[in-house]
């Protein structure tokens, strides 16, 4: 029997491929990615280093993933915004998202963190342990599908005592109050 090595491997994100990394979420997602509402979160907010991993095969990168501080409720639990998760368009269904996303969650737990959420397709993210969110309480404000609002435990009892909206790491607002204070500098320049 032949034993087929994977092709790829992964690794943390080196600073100096950051912007190699936005070059795949360019080219999987589209500029239009900056216009959904998990990015307002991320304003202003750099991402968890030591949960920022890619994929190589050999010196191409071929995936990427993220993952972001935010709060969650009006006590302003801390919890992870995953994403963007990205494989290279030719080397998508080859393992390489699931060994990023095994990693990176189990990291996540290591490092002591309670929830992950997400916003994607169900379908996907069920086989890592995500469920959908809105049922237990959370809500991504802006959101147009809050059916793809998706939450993962890391700890037990963290469903149902842990839930809210999510809030922007610094400044604590939901994400139609960083949206709105994010317009209005730009109206006080036009004047
Ligand atoms: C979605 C994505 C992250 C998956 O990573 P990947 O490395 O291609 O996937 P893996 O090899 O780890 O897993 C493949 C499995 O996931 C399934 N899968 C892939 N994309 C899926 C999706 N959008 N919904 C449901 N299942 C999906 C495949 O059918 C396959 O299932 P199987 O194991 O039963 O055969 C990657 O393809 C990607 O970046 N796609 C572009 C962005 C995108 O479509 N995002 C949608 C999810 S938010």
């Amino acid at each position: 029997m032949k034993l087929i090595k994977p092709e790829y491997l992964i690794k943390p994100e080196p600073a100096v491929l950051a912007g190699a990394v936005e070059r795949l979420y360019d080219d999987v997602f589209g500029p239009a990615r900056f216009h959904k509402a998990s990015y307002l979160f991320r304003e202003g907010v750099a991402p968890v280093q030591e949960l920022s991993w890619i994929a190589l095969e050999g010196d191409r990168l071929v995936g990427a993933i993220r993952y972001w501080p935010i709060l969650v409720g009006e006590t302003g639990h801390s919890a992870l915004l995953l994403g963007p998760l990205a494989i290279a368009q030719d080397r998508a269904g080859k393992g390489i998202g699931r060994a990023l996303m095994f990693k990176t969650l189990d990291l996540a737990a290591q490092l002591d963190h309670d929830l992950v959420l997400l916003v994607g397709d169900v379908d996907y993210y069920k086989r890592f342990g995500f469920v959908p969110a809105t049922p237990h309480g959370f809500v991504m404000p802006g959101e147009s599908r809050p059916d793809r609002l998706q939450v993962a435990p890391l700890k037990d009892n963290v469903l149902g005592r842990i839930a809210g909206e999510v809030r922007h790491l610094h400044t604590g607002l939901p994400a139609i109050a960083v949206a709105k204070a994010r317009r209005a500098p730009r109206r006080a320049r036009a004047r």
